[in-house]
């Protein structure tokens, strides 16, 4: 993508720019400190090879002026050969600068592979967030088509009946509230997701959202005839109601749906060391060890051709389901059997 191509150079511009400041400013105090201590090493040389008298001439003076020799270099200049000096000089500076520029190469290299490494989870996030848009508006476009569709057939006939008007609009109805149901689903994992609104958090008995996702599933249980039994013992966690009843709503939802009419759902609650469990275990089509990495994904439905027939859905639930328990830092996991059923199982710290 064109816009992480120079973003990733721009960044790379950034390190190096600081890299060579840094390096650049330590070789001038090394350039300093150098030249000087040279200096110094030459004119002591100079010194020790003068003649005795000469030199105790020049201590004295020293001595008077009462300065210590080791901190203040020459104390008094000796005269050195300057020639020598600015060619020692100058090659120090050529070294300094051969070593500036190796650094500005390998800095180079090193920060472009820092930007890139810096730059991939935000590229990751976009490129979720594209596939996201583009899953979500494919599942608008079908009822959308399809209301269309059957809004122009209506239309071209000549003489439509009230009866036949109903029926478009009972049609057009129910996928309108498809759409609905689809986009208060977003809302949610939007909600979750995202984490904007700081939900209150109080102290809530497990058992209460069990209760509340049984009463809200109601009818979807009694359509299917299932038996829901449940072991649910008082256990407290720390969260928002409301989370938690819509998380095990979302794996009641799942139990049932995927379980053949007349079967029987289990809820169990336990409380371990550190942690809460909810268990929702079914003895439904159970899950292929292929699919289980990627049931928790946004849209992700497993075996589609087949469910997409037998069960209503968009895939989101599940990913909904993870949000909050992440939420909570909390975990969710699955055991499945395929043609024997899955167990779904939510751990909370309490
Ligand atoms: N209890 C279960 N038994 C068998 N398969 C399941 C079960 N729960 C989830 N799955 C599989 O995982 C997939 C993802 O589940 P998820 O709840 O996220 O989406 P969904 O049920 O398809 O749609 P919805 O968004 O309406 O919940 C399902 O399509 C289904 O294939
Ligand atoms: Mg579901």
């Amino acid at each position: 993508m064109t816009i992480f191509r120079s973003a990733r150079l721009k960044l790379t511009a950034w390190y190096l720019l600081i890299i060579m400041a840094v390096s650049l400013l330590f070789s001038g105090i090394v350039y300093r400190i150098m030249t000087q201590e040279l200096r110094r090493g030459f004119g002591l040389q100079i010194l020790r090879q003068m003649p005795h008298d000469i030199r105790e001439e020049y201590l004295e003076k020293v001595r008077e002026q009462a300065i210590p020799l080791p901190f203040r270099g020459l104390a008094v200049p000796v005269a050195i050969d300057e020639e020598l000096f600015s060619e020692i000089r100058r090659r120090i500076a050529v070294n300094l600068g051969l070593v500036n520029l190796g650094i500005l190469g390998l800095s180079g290299i090193a920060s472009y592979f820092l930007a890139g490494r810096t730059l991939r989870p935000i590229e990751d996030m976009v490129d979720a967030q594209k596939r996201f848009i583009a899953d979500a508006s494919h599942e608008m476009r079908t009822p959308l088509t399809s209301i269309k569709s059957e809004i122009e057939v209506a239309l071209r006939q000549k003489a439509l009946t009230s009866r036949q008007a109903r029926s478009v609009l009972r049609s057009n109805l129910e996928e309108v509230g498809k759409m609905q149901g689809f986009t208060d689903y977003l809302l949610t994992l939007s909600k979750y997701e995202t984490g904007e609104i700081s939900l209150p958090v109080e102290p809530v008995n497990l058992r209460t959202s069990v209760e509340e996702a049984v009463r809200r599933q109601r009818q979807h249980i009694r359509n299917r005839d299932i038996t829901v039994n449940t072991q649910t013992p008082d256990v407290y966690v720390k969260a928002n109601p409301e989370s938690l009843t819509e998380l095990v709503t979302i794996l009641l939802d799942n139990a049932v749906k995927y379980s053949p009419e007349g079967s029987a759902v289990n809820i169990r609650i336990s409380r371990g060391r550190s942690a809460a469990r909810l268990e929702v275990k079914d003895r439904g089509q159970g899950i292929k060890a292929s699919d289980v990495p990627y049931i928790f994904n946004r849209f992700y439905r497993a075996d589609t051709s087949r469910s997409k027939h037998s069960a209503d859905g968009y895939g989101l639930g599940l990913s909904i389901a993870k949000s909050i328990a992440g939420m909570y830092r909390g975990d969710i996991a699955v055991r499945s059997t395929p043609g024997k059923g899955s167990t779904f199982t939510v751990s909370l710290p309490v």
